[in-house]
């Protein structure tokens, strides 16, 4: 079976980690262009996952897997969605929003989302080790933004 729910899941993820950095980014001006750098990044990771997902739907790429895990995803998307409730519910300071990029991005790394342990096509392990490796770098700016907030 094609795995198409679990890629749309994956590409969720990216929109709504996108949209909550966007809210961000205009909330506070003074970070503007750091919130719509991490913006443009998540866009252009869902762009990636959208372009293996057309080319298996295009009978291009052949993928079936029965490994994949969709809690991990799941659980990273609705942890997305509640704290865009929590923006639109509360004030939130600047070292708020950074705290939960920070618990996002490294919730991503520690559920090990983009993790391959199954067999894929190399295309979407490439596109995956590409999506860790600028979680990491997320991870590590936004660290480093909150760390000298202090
Ligand atoms: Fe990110």
């Amino acid at each position: 079976m094609v795995q198409f729910k679990l890629l749309e899941l994956f590409i969720k993820n990216e929109y709504s980690l996108a949209g909550l950095y966007k809210i961000y980014a205009g909330k506070f001006p003074k970070f503007k262009d750091f919130w719509s750098d991490l913006t443009s990044d998540e866009i252009s990771h869902a762009y990636m996952i959208e372009g293996f997902y057309s080319d298996v739907q295009k009978g291009n790429i052949l993928f079936s897997s029965e490994r994949f895990e969709e809690e991990p995803i799941e659980m990273v998307i609705n942890h997305i969605q509640e704290k865009k409730v929590e923006t639109q519910k509360k004030d939130i300071t600047i070292k708020d929003a950074l705290s939960v990029a920070l618990e996002i991005e490294s919730e991503m790394i520690e559920e090990k989302c983009f993790d391959v342990f199954w067999e894929i096509p190399e295309e979407l392990k490439d596109v995956f080790h590409k999506i860790k490796k600028e979680t990491l770098e997320h991870r590590d700016k936004v660290k480093k933004t909150l760390d000298n907030l202090a």
